[in-house]
């Protein structure tokens, strides 16, 4: 089965127009806070971090980054909805000071400030943010995926959990060793899948 039906199996009953009219749609489904800890450790988050969620939600990633002490938490969401959400889950947690919400399309805001980028979308949302990710990015900076690969990338780590009886699968990727003119050659030592 391909990985992008998942949601429509396990979740979605009800579906709004757009989810049948735009390729890029992904639904609001929050990351699960018992999975916080897996993914933060999983990015080797610190207090020299910038970090990004793109597309935060109600910005529950953003705000335990931000309360996990990164220098700048930023999340960026085009539903206004839960921006304005998360902009309210920060200023009630405390940490307003240290977090920025964009209330945009991921796809155009730059994000080559980021040093640790979360994302919680769909494979062919992932694919079509690759070239994105590989020329803005700086060499180094750490990308989580939660459930959904990046095609074409190579992570260097995947880990499996098992959570309120759901299997789940997060994919560390690392700017300049994961994506794909390093893993064709150029980087020796790694050979392309
Ligand atoms: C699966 S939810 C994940 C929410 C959050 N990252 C979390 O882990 O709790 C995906 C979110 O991405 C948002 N989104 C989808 N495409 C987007 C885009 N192009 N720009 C900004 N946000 C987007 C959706 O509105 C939704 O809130």
């Amino acid at each position: 089965m391909h990985a992008d039906n998942r949601w429509f199996e396990a979740r979605i009953v009800w579906l709004p127009m757009n989810a049948l009219t735009d390729p890029l749609w992904v639904p609001w489904v929050p990351t699960r806070r018992e999975l916080m800890d897996i993914i933060f450790s999983l990015a080797g988050l610190s207090d020299k971090d910038v970090f990004y969620d793109l597309g935060s939600g109600d910005g529950r990633m953003v705000v335990e980054a931000a309360k996990r002490g990164v220098k700048l938490a930023v999340g960026v969401e085009k539903n206004r909805e839960l921006y304005l959400k998360a902009v309210k889950l920060a200023e009630r947690e405390g940490v307003s000071n240290r977090v920025s919400f964009i209330n945009g399309d991921f796809f155009s805001v730059n994000i080559s400030d980021a040093t640790v980028v979360y994302m919680y979308l769909l494979t062919r949302v992932n694919r079509l943010l690759a070239p994105k990710l590989a020329s803005e990015l700086r060499s180094g900076a750490r990308i989580v995926s939660l459930d959904f690969e990046i095609p074409g990338w190579r992570p260097l780590q995947i880990v499996e959990a098992r959570i309120a009886g759901m299997d789940r699968k997060l994919y560390l990727y690392v700017k300049g060793v994961s994506d794909p003119p390093m893993i064709h050659g150029l980087m020796p030592g790694i050979r392309g899948r």
